[in-house]
């Protein structure tokens, strides 16, 4: 019911040079089952744009802003990164809430305006370590999506990504079981929220250090429909095999 999703989430990687590997990218997955979505550097959007139109490779941003335009030095609004080529945008990623002091109504402002302006928003959610040794990250989550996540929310205009913090970029993954505990969570409060037909179509990702090598034991824990990948989706040699490992993954 749920197609599932392989992302890449650049950060600040990738200049001009990287398009090859985007390319690459493209080339080695003419027809995924599962969709694939590269959200790379606002400098790269409308070159990878041009070199992906006619593959099926979807593009897209790393943040918006949550106001259509005005004085704002330095920031993006949704419609320029839908005029850049994006289709989807991150938004609320813990490196934006920790290093911007992002809060999350915040991140529901810039979730509902790349709704409005047609593009699918990734809404990041996640615990630190401390709040999951002190056993609170079933609150902290809980906290965080409902109010990161607009009232328009449907499940096609949006993608919720789990991302502990402390296995971002560290090698440390989440066991299959705590992962499974929040993405069943994440699962019954979307269809307590808005119901059954929003909450069971809204695609959960795990992210932090997903890799090839646990790629697939990670894609057959419940409710998770994908993966948002950061150091492994910069290389088609590491991406590959993770959306591989997709395409096999059990309906769950
Ligand atoms: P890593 O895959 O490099 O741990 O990054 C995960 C992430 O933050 C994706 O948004």
């Amino acid at each position: 019911m749920r197609r599932k999703l392989a992302a890449g989430n650049w950060k600040m990687n990738g200049t001009r040079a990287s398009l090859a590997e985007v390319q690459a990218i493209a080339k080695a997955h003419p027809a995924a089952q599962s969709d694939l979505l590269l959200c790379l550097p606002a400098t790269l959007l409308s070159l990878a744009a041009d070199q992906l139109s006619g593959t099926s490779v979807i593009l897209g941003a790393q943040d918006c802003h949550s106001e259509p335009s005005g004085a704002h030095t330095g920031d993006l609004s949704a419609a320029m990164l839908v005029e850049a080529g994006a289709r989807a945008v991150i938004v609320g990623h813990s490196e934006r809430r920790e290093n911007h002091e992002e809060s999350s109504e915040l991140v529901r402002a810039k979730a509902r305006a790349a709704n409005e302006a047609g593009l699918m928003s990734v809404i990041c959610l996640g615990e630190s370590l401390a709040q999951r040794e002190a056993a609170n990250t079933l609150d902290i989550i809980a906290g965080q999506l409902s109010a990161s996540v607009p009232d328009t929310a449907t499940g096609e205009n949006t993608v919720i990504a789990y991302e502990p913090i402390w296995a971002i970029g560290t090698g440390m993954t989440a066991t299959t079981a705590q992962i499974g505990e929040v993405h069943d969570f994440i699962r019954a409060r979307l269809e307590r929220r808005f119901g059954a037909g929003v909450g069971l179509s809204t695609r959960i990702l795990y992210g932090g250090s997903v890799k090839p090598a646990n790629a697939a034991e990670i894609f057959a824990v419940s409710n998770v429909d994908g993966a948002l990948v950061g150091g492994a989706s910069l290389t088609q040699a590491d991406f590959t095999p993770i959306v591989t490992a997709l395409d096999a993954a059990p309906e769950n």
